[in-house]
């Protein structure tokens, strides 16, 4: 962990972003404001592991030539069940919860948690950690907002923001043992090109075993602790086999459910390449989320009625 998540206590505080926040991000502050004081949302009752099928017009919308993205045409039924897989993504979530966000981009999703977790007088962020892989200067040239986003979260939602965290090596970090009831890593990739495919498959497969070994000894007690990992659909995700590697990685924990990711319940969230940001590819990337994207929601088997554990 890079010097500026100096640890204080129990409590990692993140070095001092002198970034002062962009237009953009004072416009979704202001919108987020509005949110913070409208009710909450309920929990929805999680399916066992149930995996959704998305109506194609309701996923991600490619963006339309003249700039802006095209509006999805949905029947009223489809808007019902997007709605609901909104809900459902953010019902994963609660004010309170001890979260660690790992392998995040410029920290626009680790910003859009936080603003759905206000509450009251809680400010959203006080229990949320969000990590990246990144130095702060590499960060800082990769993704020119995310030194804005980092302000926000720590002074505005009281959250904690550190870089050079790697997700294999999360329970090095004394105060993150035994703590989170959510670990959640949106999207992994190591970056790169994927020219080798079948090394690139190993290497994938072997960062997601270390990370999930290294996540379960960071899981609170609490029943409900779980790990939630975001993958794209189809390929190169697919032949990572991401159930099999979770189970190769934790014999006392298993799948729960897959849900739908529901991007429109995090305004402001942007998907940020490993690369840095780079507009030409944001078409691709918007393209390649088209196609639907999940999260896998694993527990430990204690908290699954119906499974056992190795050696029950
Ligand atoms: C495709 S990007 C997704 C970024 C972000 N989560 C999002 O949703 O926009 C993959 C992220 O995984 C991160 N990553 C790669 N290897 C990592 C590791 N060993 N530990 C933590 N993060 C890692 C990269 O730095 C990058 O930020």
């Amino acid at each position: 962990m890079q010097k500026g998540g100096k640890i204080i206590g129990t409590k990692l505080k993140a070095a001092h972003v002198k970034a002062g926040p962009n237009a953009t991000v004072k416009r979704q502050r202001r919108r987020d404001k509005k949110r913070c004081d409208s009710k909450k949302v309920a929990a929805v009752p999680a399916t066992e592991a149930k995996e959704v099928k998305v109506p194609k017009a309701m996923k991600v919308q490619p963006k339309a030539k003249a700039g802006k993205p095209e509006e999805p045409k949905l029947s009223k039924k489809e808007l019902k069940m997007a709605a609901g897989f909104e809900r459902r993504h953010r019902a994963l979530y609660d004010v309170g919860q001890k979260v660690l966000l790992v392998g995040e981009g410029n920290f626009s999703f680790a910003r859009a948690l936080c603003a759905n977790l206000c509450e009251g007088d809680k400010k959203g962020g006080e229990n949320v950690y969000a990590t990246c892989h990144d130095s702060e200067a590499d960060l800082d040239k990769k993704y020119s907002d995310a030194a804005a986003l980092r302000k926000e979260l720590e002074d505005e939602f009281n959250a904690t923001t550190l870089t050079s965290v790697d997700a294999r090596r999360i329970h090095n970090i004394k105060e993150f043992r035994g703590h989170f009831q959510r670990i959640i890593w949106n999207f992994p990739h190591m970056g790169g090109n994927d020219a080798d495919v079948e090394q690139s498959i190993r290497d994938h497969k072997a960062l997601l075993i270390d990370f999930f070994k290294d996540a379960e000894k960071c899981l609170s007690e609490d029943e409900d602790a779980a790990i939630h990992v975001a993958l794209k659909e189809g390929e190169p995700c697919k032949s990572w086999k991401i159930v099999q590697s979770f189970r190769a990685a934790c014999p006392d924990m298993d799948l729960k459910e897959v849900r739908p990711f529901g991007f429109g319940a995090w305004p402001g969230y942007e998907f940020r390449r490993t690369a840095g940001f780079d507009s030409r590819h944001s078409k691709k990337d918007r393209a390649e989320l088209a196609k639907g994207a999940k999260i896998y929601v694993f527990v430990r088997k204690a908290a699954m009625p119906g499974k056992k554990r190795k050696g029950d």
